[in-house]
């Protein structure tokens, strides 16, 4: 057999990084989608009372302000397993997830939480991912995991969450692409 060119080889190789592209699902934000989240309900484990005031709404604002003196970010009393859980109000096959951390202090404070997505209203559905370090914007893949509720979640004995945003969009099946040549 004559080995291929090398022109051939390079062809060979972009043909087979769009096949693996090419299927499943995409953890893309789709441009012009719709953040599901703006038209759900949050609530959290407690309000930390102090001004401004950390209510579960204003991380479904849709401001992803992260310094939380401008009055756009959640907050919980330091306590056992804090949780914040959106109530989407129907069932959606979720895709990406997108969480604003705080970025004025504290944003390692989030490390561990714990994104869960489902249709029970007790933060115990299944994890979609766990947060493992202190970015200012973490993206959950989903991938088409049916739920109404989203929770995030920190399980530890004295925490304190924190959320500056949190985008849910809808998962959206990718097209098989086709190479034409
Ligand atoms: C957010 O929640 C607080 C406390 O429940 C409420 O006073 C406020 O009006 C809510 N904001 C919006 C935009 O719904």
């Amino acid at each position: 057999m004559m080995p291929l060119p090398l022109s051939m080889k390079l062809l060979m190789l972009f043909v087979s990084m769009l096949g693996m592209q090419g299927s499943g699902h995409s953890c893309e934000l789709q441009p012009g989608g719709t953040n599901v989240a703006r038209n759900g309900e949050a609530i959290q484990s407690s309000d930390y009372v102090y001004k401004p005031m950390g209510y579960a709404n204003q991380s479904i604002d849709g401001n992803r302000e992260g310094n939380y003196h401008q009055g756009s970010c959640t907050h919980t009393k330091k306590e056992k397993d804090p949780w914040w859980m959106l109530d989407l109000k129907n069932s959606y096959s979720i895709g990406p997830i997108v969480i604003v951390n705080r970025q004025d202090c504290c944003s390692e404070r989030l490390n561990g939480a714990e994104v869960r997505v489902g249709n029970s209203p007790n933060n115990d559905n299944p994890v979609c991912g766990t947060v493992t370090s202190a970015d200012s914007i973490i993206t959950f893949c989903c991938n088409g995991m049916l739920g109404r509720y989203v929770s995030v979640v920190i399980p530890g004995a004295s925490e304190i969450l924190t959320l500056c945003e949190v985008e849910v969009y809808e998962e959206i099946a990718k097209l098989e692409r086709h190479v034409c040549w």
